[in-house]
């Protein structure tokens, strides 16, 4: 497919510009389908509908092949993702220890539902298998630091530190400009 077609698309140009250099640095562009979804999501943070069918047409393959691949891996998302990913395991160890009722807190707090963004952006929360910490149980990741043995109010206070952290970041960065 010509480039002037593709240009219809409504993507980020300058993101668009990136991944066609990276596709265009491969030389067995439809074999490499997967590294270069992994590439998409790390450029556009997701894998939106349209990021999906930009590829399908720039490799000339089919859009169904691309969508099966996307849908097939967990890795990938097709959803914006917050800026912080909670992951509340749900493994036995740590169902046993009330992980259900933590999860209803944190996604209490943030007013959303597992597999959901906060409204804010700053948080999206998933339900995970048992993420290797049991003894700490029950036990929550964000993003990629370990908090064990967690409780309602210890949920609260870690979701206050990273909005504190955040509105701290949000100031400086005021005060720069
Ligand atoms: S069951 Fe939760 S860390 Fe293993």
């Amino acid at each position: 497919m010509e480039r002037s077609k593709l240009a219809k698309v409504k993507l980020p140009k300058e993101k668009l510009v990136e991944l066609d250099a990276f596709i265009d640095s491969l030389e067995d562009k439809e074999g490499l389908l997967i590294h270069i979804l992994h590439k998409a999501q790390e450029i556009f943070g997701y894998l939106s509908l349209e990021v999906q069918l930009y590829i399908s047409k720039r490799l000339d393959i089919p859009a169904a092949k691309v969508f099966g691949v996307v849908s097939f891996y967990s890795y990938f998302t097709q959803e914006p993702r917050g800026k912080h990913t909670i992951s509340m395991c749900m493994g036995t160890a740590c169902f046993v220890k009330g992980s259900e009722q933590i999860l209803e807190t944190f996604c209490n707090e943030l007013g959303v539902k597992s597999g959901e963004t906060s409204k804010d952006g700053l948080f999206t929360i998933k339900d995970v298998r048992c993420i290797g910490a049991c003894g700490l149980a029950p036990v929550a990741m964000i993003d990629d630091k370990v908090y064990g043995h967690l409780t309602v109010e210890s949920v609260k206070e870690i979701l206050d530190e990273y909005r504190k952290e955040e509105q701290n970041e949000n100031q400086h960065s005021e005060s720069v400009i």
